[in-house]
C-alpha cells in the first residue's frame, strides 16, 4: 500500500512510520526534519513482515497546503499523527485538517486515518464525573478546541475517514490488548500506550473497519 505519513517524527508516528516499513508498505513523510524521522523508528514484533517497504521523505510543514497536497499525491491512504509541539501552534490540528481533506480531495484519495483526543469529547462521555468535566476542559481549553474543529473539518469532507480517539497517551510498551468504545472511552479506560494507538491505527487501516467513525481506545 502507499502510506501517506503526517507526524512521522513523534511518538505515534513513529510507531506508524516503522510498522509501515516492516510490513512492505511504501511511505511518503511530510517532516519538518527528515532526519527526525530516523530517530523515530521503533522496534517491530517479530513476524511482522520482511521490511522490505520504501521511505519518501519530504520536508515541510503540515501548515503548508501546497507540500501537504505534494505527500498525498499518489497515495492509497493517509495517516495522521500529528501533534502540537508546546503552545505555539494552537491552530495546527485544524490547519492541518483543512491542507490534508483538500489534498485528498484534488487527489482523488479517500481513507483517512487522524489521531484525535477523546478529552475533547469529553462533555457528552456518560462515564465521565462532573468534577473532571468542569476541570479537565479549562486546562486544555485551546488544544481541545483546535481537536474538535479538526474533527469538524474532517466529518464534512466527502472522505473515508476514521478519528481515533485516544484516552491519555502513555509511552508503555503496546499490548494489542485494549478496549474500543464509539465515541467515548470505554468506562473506566483512561489511558492508552502510543503503540497501541499505532495498532489500532494499523487494523483499521487493514481492515477497513472504522469508517465514518470516532473509535476512543483505553485499556
Ligand atoms: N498527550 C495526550 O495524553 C493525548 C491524549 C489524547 C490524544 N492526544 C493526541 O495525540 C496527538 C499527539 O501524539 P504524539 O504524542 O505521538 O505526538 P508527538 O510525539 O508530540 O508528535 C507530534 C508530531 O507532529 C509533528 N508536527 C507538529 N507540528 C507540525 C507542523 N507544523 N508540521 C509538520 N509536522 C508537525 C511533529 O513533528 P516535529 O518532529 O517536526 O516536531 C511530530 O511528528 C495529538 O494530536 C494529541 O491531540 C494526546
Amino acid at each position: 500500500m502507499k502510506i501517506a505519513l503526517l507526524g512521522g517524527s513523534g511518538r505515534i508516528g513513529g510507531h506508524l512510520l516503522s510498522w509501515a516499513l516492516e510490513s512492505g508498505h511504501d511511505v511518503r513523510a511530510l517532516a519538518r526534519d527528515p532526519r527526525a524521522l530516523a530517530a523515530v523508528r521503533q522496534p517491530v514484533a517479530a513476524g511482522a513482515g520482511p521490511g522490505t517497504g520504501s521511505l519518501i521523505a519530504t520536508a515541510g510543514d503540515a501548515l503548508d497546503a501546497s507540500a501537504v497536497a505534494e505527500v498525498i499525491r499518489g497515495s492509497d491512504a493517509v495517516l495522521s499523527a500529528l501533534g502540537p509541539r508546546g503552545a505555539k501552534s494552537p491552530d495546527l490540528l485544524a490547519g492541518a485538517a483543512r491542507n490534508i481533506t483538500a489534498g485528498m480531495a484534488r487527489a482523488g484519495v479517500k481513507r483517512l486515518i487522524c489521531v484525535s483526543a477523546a478529552g475533547a469529547f469529553i462533555q457528552g462521555d456518560p462515564d465521565t464525573g462532573a468534577l473532571t468535566k468542569a476541570i479537565l476542559p479549562r486546562i486544555f481549553a485551546r488544544p481541545f478546541a483546535d481537536t474538535r474543529q479538526m474533527e469538524a473539518v474532517i466529518r464534512a469532507s466527502d472522505l473515508d475517514w476514521t478519528l481515533v480517539r485516544a484516552t491519555r497517551l502513555v509511552n508503555t510498551p503496546g499490548t494489542g490488548r485494549y478496549r474500543v468504545r464509539p465515541d467515548y472511552p470505554p468506562p473506566r479506560g483512561r489511558k492508552i500506550a502510543r503503540a497501541d494507538v499505532a495498532d489500532f491505527i494499523e487494523r483499521a487501516l487493514l481492515d477497513g473497519d472504522w469508517v465514518h467513525a470516532a473509535p476512543s481506545l483505553g485499556y
